[in-house]
């Protein structure tokens, strides 16, 4: 049942315009649906019509005003067929669902009292018989009908163009969308909601009304929200021309959510967790990520929805280009290199992971069971950093003239990958085939590097080689076209050296360009030995081996000009040390901690810099998944104890160091989620970190009275985790007791009390697991709740590969019973078990035989697309 993109036809048949009618009821909304339908030129007449549709319960059909009998067309569980229709034709379609029963969260569902829906990327099939594919595109024109005290407000794309009475207390809303837009792009909400209004005046002076919906209990949640879309909007104006083109942009809050948000035209709708915040609920990082999120959502707008995919397999052409947009203008609002480091971090452990392990598939993959599962980190972020590869490739003049040409060039379109990337090489000048096979090949690329300084010629030779790992159904891999930004370090005057290739200067901080799969690059007339800084920025999603001796890193992490790699020649160093102890434990040798890595972190803590959020970032340790992504078998018990010996040596050594740290970051200023405040809390917060690491009792007294303080989420929550991972009970569980009855109301509060106590390192943390997810906070069918207890549970490293296989057992159990409620989160949820093959033969054997219990099950596609990959 795979579809494979070397199949793609064009639909036989194009909806010109759509026509919907809702009658809502939670147990059975009507839904009526007039598609005015005409022949696609390019293919041939006769075609039979088919119609995708799952579970409606069809009442009529008729074709221009005759109703057909139920021998005049075919009805199955995918959809409808028809044939022999007319090549230019009227279809009214009447069919009920019932909202009250959906737990996929797919379609129209219901979520606490209101309705709404998600149709990204199939959804819609399950609200009306539709051609439901991205490249049928059409105007919509929608009339909502509801009871006018439980649904007073009813909303759907576009400008609302007529509301009325109706009679037993029932009211409508027609909205009209001007814009051609596939049905994915479609977006119902009815219910009890209230709304914060402000206004933005475009660049051409279009004067757009902004409205963020939301649960009256939820209005003072919005200003950040609102700040945010109104410096996107700006933004994107100036960074890429692009202005929005309705008179009303509207965001609607939505607790119970499949992802993080949707950017239906018009009418966004946001998980709860993506849009709401305020200073006593939300953490500065909750901040950051809305403001991302909202930004991303909107850029959407046109890229995505006025230039759209063709088919799904170009997810990526709207998310890829999207998320490059939204990392840009956070880096742009916040710190720039900031930003990178934490982008790189994540996509360097988890996309790295993915793209190593069952599920590896390339950024446009060829085939696919349920697209459901492609929204996945490769398509997102390895496809956004192709696009930065592209922006630097062609240089950011070239690059925006290529976007402005593909937004004239293809607006009101449904295109393809080959389509954008055209633009790029059209308005560069530049050849970008060779390119294209970033978009075709899964894996990682590793490069090993090594280098040669030549004194008698004052030359520097570079030898790069790179290779790709095969993957699933993919053995053999060709060279890629890599760019690299680089620069020469002298070690003796500590800069970056003039940079001379083959004649050519290409300034201090250049790039080369690697084709083959080996190659040398000559740099000449070089006064100094130098120390090579390369990647810089992470220029390409790639791992690069260079055998840099720790002093060599040392002395990067002292001098590079490039603030990302400063912070990488950290963690590189940090990662040598922590290798020996991995390998120590395993022996059972006493650990001994590298001094040059405490060295290293006195002369930071010492030196007095204006970047602490740079700082932060420096003092804090490779993540234990990011650890383990570099081990050949993932030792979990010995990677977590050579981490605490790091963290308790460098507290215990550095003691007074930290502490200083923390009291000069010590601020009662009023909470602003603003750049210097953020800084200096994380600085702060890591200092305490490492304190508490040694449980002194100075450590933990600061630990409780920030817990107490509560002057902002970001430090309670803080203190919370540090007080629940730490060894003792004593400080955990008051504390929890507090936290909990306190925010008992609060859902998203809520979600990060379950997090921290299952995240806690000590052995009880599977048994608080069980235990939480009886609490009647607690709900399987809350995606939220799913991610915030279990999905955090599964990253619970000692504890999730528990050797007694408990913590698999767990995972395993939540994923048969969501197959049933909701497949899209169930195939999300299992990703940790499909990781087995890089543990040891016990854990290979637990993890194993659990994702063969779940095969047993009468499974969805989702799982089992999932299932038969990490199996296979
Ligand atoms: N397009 C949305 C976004 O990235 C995500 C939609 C995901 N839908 C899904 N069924 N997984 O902004
Ligand atoms: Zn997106």
């Amino acid at each position: 049942q795979a579809i494979h993109l070397s199949d793609y036809l064009p639909p036989a048949y194009r909806v010109r315009h759509t026509e919907l009618t809702f009658d809502l009821d939670p147990a059975a909304t009507r839904v009526k649906a007039r598609l005015h339908l005409e022949r696609h030129p390019e293919r041939e007449a006769g075609a039979a019509l088919e119609l995708d549709g799952e579970q409606l319960t069809l009442e009529s059909v008729a074709i221009d005003g005759q109703s057909l009998g139920a021998d005049e067309y075919q009805l199955t569980e995918q959809g409808l067929r028809i044939e022999g229709v007319p090549s230019h034709f009227q279809l009214d379609t009447e069919v009920t669902i019932a909202p009250e029963a959906n737990t996929a969260l797919e379609g129209l569902y219901q979520s606490g009292g209101m309705f709404c829906t998600q149709c990204e990327a199939e959804g819609f099939r399950r609200i009306t018989f539709y051609p439901d594919r991205p490249d049928v595109m059409a105007t919509f024109s929608t009339t909502v009908i509801g009871q006018a005290e439980r649904e007073p407000v009813l909303l759907s794309n576009g400008n609302p163009v007529e509301r009325g009475e109706l009679p037993n207390g029932r009211h409508f809303v027609t909205w009209e969308d001007p814009h051609p837009k596939p049905c994915y792009l479609f977006a119902l909400v009815a219910g009890d909601l209230k709304k914060v209004e402000d206004r933005f005046t475009t660049m051409s002076g279009r004067d757009v009304t902004l409205q963020i919906w939301v649960e009256e209990e939820n209005l003072g949640k919005t200003d950040h929200a609102m700040a945010s879309l109104k410096r996107a909007m700006r933004w994107d104006e100036e960074t890429y021309g692009r202005e929005y083109d309705l008179d009303l942009f509207m965001i609607v809050a939505v607790n119970d959510f499949n992802m993080g948000a949707m950017e239906n035209k018009g009418l966004n709708i946001f998980n709860s967790a993506a849009v709401l915040t305020h200073p006593d609920t939300a953490t500065d990082a909750a901040f950051q990520r809305v403001e991302g999120i909202v930004a991303h959502e909107y850029f959407h707008n046109w890229s995505g929805n006025r230039v759209t995919c063709r088919d799904w397999f170009q997810l990526s052409l709207k998310e890829g280009f999207t998320v490059f947009r939204d990392q840009t203008f956070s880096a742009d609002v916040n710190s720039a290199p900031v930003k990178r480091i934490q982008d790189v971090s994540f996509f360097r452990t988890a996309q790295f992971a993915e793209d190593a392990g069952p599920t590896a598939h390339p950024v446009r993959p060829d085939h696919y069971i349920e697209i459901g599962n492609f929204y996945t980190l490769t398509i997102y972020e390895k496809g956004a950093e192709i696009v930065r590869m592209l922006r630097n490739l062609v240089g950011w003049e070239a690059f925006r003239r290529g976007s402005d040409l593909y937004f004239a060039r293809f607006d009101g379109q449904a295109v393809t990958i080959e389509d954008f990337v055209a633009c790029m090489a059209e308005a560069s000048g530049k050849d970008l085939n060779q390119f294209m096979l970033w978009y075709s090949q899964a894996g990682t690329p590793e490069i090993d590097a090594h280098g040669e300084y030549d004194y008698a010629r004052a030359e520097y030779r570079l030898v790069l080689r790179q290779r790709t790992p095969a993957t699933p159904g993919q053995a053999d891999k060709q060279a890629l076209h890599i760019p690299l930004r680089m620069g020469l370090v002298g070690t003796k005057s500590g800069r970056d050296l003039a940079l001379t290739l083959d004649g050519e200067s290409i300034g201090r901080d250049g790039v080369i360009h690697l084709r083959e799969e080996e190659q040398e690059f000559v740099f000449t007339d070089l006064a100094e030995a130098p120390v090579p800084s390369l990647a810089r920025g992470f220029s390409a999603p790639v791992k690069l081996n260079f055998p840099y001796s720790r002093e060599d890193l040392a002395f990067l992490l002292a001098n590079d000009s490039d603030g990302f790699n400063r912070w990488d020649a950290g963690q590189r160093l940090a990662l040598l040390a922590l290798d020996d102890l991995i390998a120590a434990h395993r022996n059972g040798v006493e650990k001994v901690m590298d001094t040059r890595v405490t060295e290293a972190f006195r002369t930071l803590l010492r030196t007095d810099t204006d970047d602490k959020a740079i700082l932060a970032e420096m003092l804090t340790l490779p993540s234990e998944a990011y650890i383990a992504e570099q081990q050949p078998v993932v030792d979990v018990d010995a990677i977590h104890a050579a981490r605490q010996f790091v963290k308790q040596s460098l507290a215990g050594t550095l003691r007074d160091d930290f502490l200083a740290v923390y009291q000069t970051n010590v601020d009662a200023a009023p909470y602003a989620p603003e750049p210097e405040q953020i800084a200096a809390r994380s600085l702060k917060n890591v200092a305490l970190s490492y304190l508490m690491s040694i449980e002194d009792e100075t450590a933990v007294s600061l630990a409780q009275r920030q817990f107490e303080a509560e002057h902002n989420m970001t430090d309670v929550r803080h203190a919370l985790t540090l007080l629940t991972h730490s060894s003792r009970d004593d400080l955990a569980d008051p504390a929890l007791k507090t936290f909990g009855q306190k925010w008992a109301h609060d859902p998203l509060v809520m979600d990060q009390w379950f997090s921290i106590q299952v995240s806690r390192p000590q052995d009880d943390a599977l048994e608080r697991a069980r235990f939480l997810m009886e609490h009647e906070a607690f709900s399987l069918t809350n995606p939220n709740k799913v991610r915030a207890l279990i999905g955090a549970f599964a990253q619970n490293r000692v504890n999730f590969h528990r050797l007694d296989g408990e913590g698999y057992k767990l995972l395993a159990n939540a994923v048969i019973e969501l197959n049933r409620l909701n497949p899209e989160i169930a195939a999300r949820l299992l990703t940790p078990l499909t990781r087995w093959r890089r543990f040891d033969e016990t854990r290979q054997d637990l993890m194993k035989a659990e994702l063969e219990r779940i095969q047993a099950e009468d499974l969805s596609p989702n799982v089992y697309e999932v299932i038969e990959k990490a199996l296979a």
